[in-house]
């Protein structure tokens, strides 16, 4: 595994970088006849990622065609419900480009936590032709980092076994009690490359204790994200980068 940190001047800068990447993976893989396919981060930060993809990324830049969209994790509601990560996508990138449906993949917020995650982990193994024992690789998958040191919907003190052979597990927010949809740590350490997306000064201290520390703690889960023979990347706006050692 090879880390790299990168530190960008603005939140606008870092989401320039994404959408280079993420056009030129679309790329490679169109070009390979493959597909490309990324999980997708919720909550607040990469909306203004995906904003700038949809005013940048249009359907002559990118293969779209190729792209195929994943979610790391879902919140349990309908899917026009305002908590909802598939409805952030959607009104942010996958409307303002009129994605292909069939390369949409959300997780079913509305249906049983524990009957979607067995549907869910099957269409992913079914995408990828995969058997019922394989642990899917992802091209690309892309990580937020709650201030209590969460990833996706793994939260602290509530892990699921990180050895866990599933693809697909139902947690539950700590704060809100409200039943979340997440891939595995096994899925998210078996990617070919893994990116945090952190931006803001909120996020500098959680940074600064999973980035500075030679051990650090692993009472965090965004601490134990560490894909075996993938590439780990930190992208963090200098707000987020601040208590950082240079
Ligand atoms: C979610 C995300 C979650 C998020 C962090 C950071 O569904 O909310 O998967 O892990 O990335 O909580 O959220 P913000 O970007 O809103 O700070």
């Amino acid at each position: 595994m090879t880390v790299e940190i990168k530190i960008f001047e603005t939140a606008g800068k870092l989401a320039e970088t994404v959408a280079e990447r993420w056009r030129e993976g679309a790329l490679r893989a169109s070009r390979t006849g493959h597909f490309f396919n990324i999980v997708l981060v919720g909550g607040g930060t990469p909306r203004e990622v995906y904003r700038y993809l949809a005013r940048s990324g249009d359907r002559q830049s990118i293969p779209w065609d190729a792209v195929h969209l994943f979610w790391g994790d879902e919140r349990c509601v309908p899917p026009d419900h305002e908590e909802s990560n598939y409805r952030m996508v959607r009104e942010a990138l996958i409307d303002p480009l009129s994605l292909p449906p069939e390369n949409i993949h959300p997780f079913h917020g509305e249906d049983d936590p524990g009957t979607e995650a067995i549907r869910y982990s099957r269409e992913i193994r079914d995408h990828l032709g995969l058997s019922a024992r394989e642990i899917p690789r992802f091209d690309w998958i892309l990580l937020g980092l709650g201030q209590d040191g969460h990833t996706a919907s793994l939260f602290p003190g509530k892990e699921i076994p990180w050895s866990d052979s599933g693809i697909c597990a139902v947690t539950t927010h700590p704060g809100s009690g409200l039943k979340r949809l997440t891939l595995t740590p096994a899925v998210l350490n078996h990617a070919s490359r893994v990116t945090f997306i952190v931006t803001g000064s909120g996020k500098a201290q959680i940074v600064s204790e999973i980035l500075n520390g030679q051990n650090p703690n692993q009472h965090y889960p965004a601490a134990r994200v560490k894909p075996e023979t993938g590439v780990l990347e930190w992208f963090l706006d200098r707000e987020a980068a601040a208590l950082l050692k240079q």
